[in-house]
């Protein structure tokens, strides 16, 4: 096996899949374009992969793939070239992989779970999967609770001595796959084609047991999006400018973007870390921050209040409402003094005036709450009062 290995100009990014842990952020939009800072969520891979010299990147996709098409386009917008393999049915993270066979070089590729947030360094990870040589290198993250990811084990040499998804029982930090790998075009021809299989069940097993499956540990940024509380945590760790992001670069030292088109009464308060975008109106004696974001043409009356909270383009929110650790997808709104505290709205969601919501509630699209017709008070998320 060579050594000599060239620096992967193409990428493979996983889309496909629903998103069901994510509702109902996740209900009409697909993850993988969900707003991030007002963003679609998959820019922040392609700014990664395109700093990291990435030409090519084909999007594997399955549910609500023209929606993924209307917003990513060919990529010119991101600095590459996209195209896409569309599934009938969903094939796995390794079938979905095997269905971008025609699209890609005979090169090694970079792979990319979809909803992966971080500024791994991709140039070391492939300049690892060079040296080492093997048919695949993982990026290999540690975690204080690696229950719901696939667990990794590394010899002294590198490879990846063990593999082992989602195990129900395990105390303590643990290695574990990232989701973000390089391959080489031999791991194409380990998948049959057409049925559903996965890359972290059937292929990296059996990569590892033949000595051929390297692990790259990076202590860097690192979260997927896929609930409602890592979608919300990951808006405040670019707030925070914890990962390094175009976003993080715009707000600055300050941690604040207010857009020249946003109108923010005299009077009302913008405290950072905060993001509020074109056109967001803010009324007189409210507060926005820290760690809100305020998206396009969003409004906030008189005397509101909107803490640690992700508030979608367009969504409305009535005079002295009260907004914390809340996600109010766009096209929402709520009603005058009306209280949320970790509560996510769907799209298209109306909540009428004097009512108190809390406690992890999901509320799905379109749903519309009469004024004064819920009353819950339970506080999950252990904050104070609002
Ligand atoms: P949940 O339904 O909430 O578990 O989310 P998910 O559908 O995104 O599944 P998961 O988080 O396990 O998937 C990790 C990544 O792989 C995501 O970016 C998915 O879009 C993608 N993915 C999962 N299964 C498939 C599939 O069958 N085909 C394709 N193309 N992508 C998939």
């Amino acid at each position: 096996m060579t050594a000599e290995r060239g620096i992967p100009r193409q990428a493979v990014i996983l889309v496909g899949g629903e998103g069901t842990r994510l509702r109902p952020v996740t209900s009409r939009v697909p993850k993988p374009v969900a707003p991030v800072v007002e963003r679609p969520f998959v820019a922040y891979i392609l700014d990664n992969l395109a700093r990291h010299g990435v030409e090519r990147a084909i999007f594997s996709t399955g549910f609500l793939a023209d929606a993924i098409e209307a917003v990513i386009g060919d990529g010119s917008g991101y600095g590459l070239e996209v195209s896409y393999a569309v599934e009938a049915e969903p094939l796995g993270t390794a079938g979905a992989i095997a269905n971008c066979d025609g699209l890609l070089d005979d090169g090694p590729f970079y792979v990319f779970n979809g909803d992966v947030l971080s500024d791994v360094d991709l140039s070391a990870l492939a300049a690892t999967h060079a040296a080492k040589g093997g048919m695949g290198t993982i990026f290999l993250t540690p975690v204080e609770d690696p229950r719901r990811y696939g667990l990794v084990e590394l010899r002294e040499d590198g490879a990846v001595a063990s593999f082992l998804e989602k195990p129900g029982e395990w105390e303590g930090t643990a290695l574990i796959n990232a989701g973000v790998y390089v391959l080489e075009p031999e791991v194409l021809e380990m998948i049959p084609r057409g049925r559903l299989f996965s890359i972290e069940r059937g292929v990296f097993p059996k990569l590892a047991a033949a000595g051929s499956l390297y692990g790259y540990v990076d202590h860097g940024y690192w979260r997927d999006i896929g609930t409602p509380d890592s979608y919300l945590q990951a808006h405040f760790d670019i707030l925070e400018r914890q990962v390094d992001t175009s976003v993080g670069d715009v707000l600055g030292e300050q941690y604040l973007y207010v857009a020249p088109t946003a109108e923010v009464t005299p009077g009302a308060r913008i405290v950072p870390p905060c993001y509020v975008a074109d056109g967001a109106r803010v009324g007189a004696g409210a507060r926005i921050g820290p760690l809100a974001v305020l998206g396009a043409g969003a409004v906030v009356g008189e005397g509101a209040t909107v803490v640690e909270a992700v508030i979608q383009a367009g969504v409305i929110i009535g005079a002295h409402a009260q907004v914390e650790g809340s996600i109010l997808v766009q096209g929402s709104s709520v009603g005058a003094g009306t209280q949320l505290s970790g509560a996510v709205l769907g799209e298209g969601c109306v909540v009428g005036a004097g009512n108190r919501l809390a406690g992890g509630i999901c509320v799905y699209p379109d749903t519309e709450l009469p004024d004064n017709s819920i009353q819950f008070y339970e506080q999950l998320r252990g904050r104070e009062g609002i």
